[in-house]
C-alpha cells in the first residue's frame, strides 16, 4: 500500500474513531477502472478492455456501537446515510442507492450483516467517468462480507453489484464496471468477453504510460442517455434477429433508421476494435494499438453520439501532442479522456492538453498518470 493510501486510510479510521467511539475493526479499498477501449458493447454481450486504476474509494468499519440494528455511514465526501438491516430500505435517489442496493441484494441471500459503523472515503474523482459507482459498490460489498464473515464467490459478488445498480441506482449498465473493479490486476489489463464472463489478462507495454483527463463535465448516467443508447442498440438486435456480438457489417444495410444504424456501427465495429487492440498489445504493435484508440474515439462521438466538446477537443489535443492513442473512457457524456503516452513525453503531453484545454475556453485540464493495479479487496485492520 502506498504512503498516501496508508494517509488516507489512517484519517478515515480517526474519522471512524471520533464519530463511534470505536477503532476500525475492518478495512476496505476498490479502484476505479479505466476501460482501454471497447465501450457500449458489454450490454449486448461483446467484448471490453478495462484495467483498474490506482485510485480507489476506502472504506473502514467497527461493530455498531449504539446497538441500533443498522448500518450507519459517513461519507467524506458526500455526506451521512443510515441503512436498516431489517425492515424496508427503499431508494432515496442519491449516492446512497449504491449501497442500498448492494446491500439489498445481501438481505435477499439471507447473510447476516452485523451492524456497522462506517466511514468511507477515497481518491477516486467522482462522476469522472472512472467508475466511482461500481468502485464504491464493490468496497461495500467486500467489507460486508468480511463482516459478516461470508465470502461469495467474486463472480457472484460482481453481478450482485450490477444488479444493485440496475434496481436502486436505475442504470441498467452492462457487466463492465463490476468485473474491471473485481476482476483486475496489477500491471495487467484485461479483456472481458462480456457473453462469457470470461477474462483473459492483457500485458500493458511497458514503455507506455496511462494518462486519464478529467473533461469536467459531470456525467450522470442516470440522466437516461444511456438507456435510451441501450435501447436503440436493442431495437438493432430485434430488427436484426440476434446480438450485435454476432453481426457483421453487411448487416448493416437490413437497418434502415439513420440513427438505429449508427448505433449498430459503432457497436459491431468496436468490437472487432477490442479484438484487435488486444492482438496489437500482445504482439508489441503499439502505434497500431493506439489507432485503434482514436478511430474508437471517432466512432464513439460520431455514430454513437455520447462525446461532448470537451472531450473531442481532448481527444484533438492529444493526438497533436503525439499521444500513441486516446479516446474517451467509459459511458461518456462527459467524464474523462484516456492517452496511451510514451514515457518521457509526460510533460510535453501535459503542456499541450492544458494549453488547448483552456484555449477553448473549458479552463485547467487536470492530467492523472495512473497504473493498473488489484481489484477490490477487504482486510481485517489489526
Ligand atoms: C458505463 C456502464 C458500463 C458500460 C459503459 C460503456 O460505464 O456502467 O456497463 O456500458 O458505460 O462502455
Amino acid at each position: 500500500m502506498t504512503d498516501s493510501l496508508n494517509g488516507l486510510l489512517t484519517s478515515l479510521g480517526q474519522a471512524l474513531e471520533e464519530r463511534s467511539g470505536s477503532q476500525p475493526m475492518w478495512a476496505a479499498k476498490a479502484p476505479g477502472r479505466v476501460n482501454l477501449i471497447g465501450d457500449h458493447t458489454d450490454y449486448s454481450q461483446g467484448f471490453a478492455l478495462p484495467m483498474g486504476i490506482n485510485l480507489y474509494t476506502l472504506a473502514v468499519a467497527a461493530p455498531s456501537a449504539t446497538g441500533d440494528n443498522s448500518i450507519r455511514i459517513l461519507s467524506t465526501r458526500e455526506g451521512e446515510a443510515k441503512l436498516q438491516l431489517n425492515g424496508p430500505d427503499p431508494r432515496t435517489g442519491d449516492w446512497t442507492d449504491y449501497l442500498r442496493g448492494v446491500l439489498s441484494q445481501y438481505r435477499q441471500r439471507n447473510l447476516h450483516v452485523p451492524a456497522m459503523d462506517i466511514v468511507i472515503g477515497g481518491n477516486l474523482p467522482l462522476g469522472a467517468g472512472l467508475s466511482s459507482s461500481a468502485s464504491l459498490e464493490l468496497c461495500f460489498a467486500t467489507l460486508i462480507e468480511l463482516a459478516s464473515n461470508h465470502a461469495l464467490p467474486a463472480m457472484e459478488r460482481a453481478l450482485l453489484c450490477q444488479q444493485a445498480e440496475h434496481d436502486y441506482a436505475g442504470v441498467p449498465c452492462g457487466i463492465l464496471d463490476q468485473f474491471a473493479v473485481t476482476f483486475a490486476e496489477e500491471n495487467q489489463a484485461m479483456l472481458l468477453d462480456c457473453r462469457k464472463h470470461s477474462i483473459r489478462s492483457v500485458r500493458i507495454p511497458p514503455q507506455l504510460v496511462v494518462a486519464i483527463v478529467d473533461s469536467g463535465v459531470s456525467h450522470a448516467l442516470a440522466d437516461g442517455g444511456y438507456a435510451t443508447r441501450r435501447t436503440e442498440v436493442e431495437a438493432a438486435e430485434i430488427q436484426l434477429g440476434k446480438s450485435l456480438r454476432d453481426a457483421h457489417t453487411q448487416d448493416l444495410l437490413k437497418l434502415s433508421d439513420e440513427t438505429i444504424k449508427a448505433r449498430a456501427r459503432h457497436v459491431i465495429s468496436e468490437n472487432d476494435r477490442v479484438l484487435t487492440f488486444a492482438a496489437a498489445l500482445s504482439n508489441d504493435e503499439i502505434e497500431n494499438a493506439g489507432q485503434l484508440m482514436y478511430a474508437s474515439h471517432e466512432s464513439l462521438s460520431r455514430d454513437f453520439d455520447v462525446s461532448c466538446p470537451e472531450l473531442d477537443t481532448l481527444v484533438d489535443a492529444a493526438r497533436q501532442a503525439g499521444a500513441i492513442g486516446a479516446r474517451m473512457t467509459g459511458g461518456g457524456f462527459g467524464g474523462s479522456m484516456l492517452a496511451f503516452v510514451t514515457i518521457g513525453e509526460e510533460a510535453a503531453f501535459e503542456r499541450i492538453i492544458s494549453y488547448r484545454f483552456s484555449d477553448a475556453g473549458f479552463g485547467v485540464a487536470q492530467v492523472r498518470w495512473v497504473k493498473a493495479v488489484a481489484g477490490a479487496q477487504a482486510w481485517n485492520w489489526t
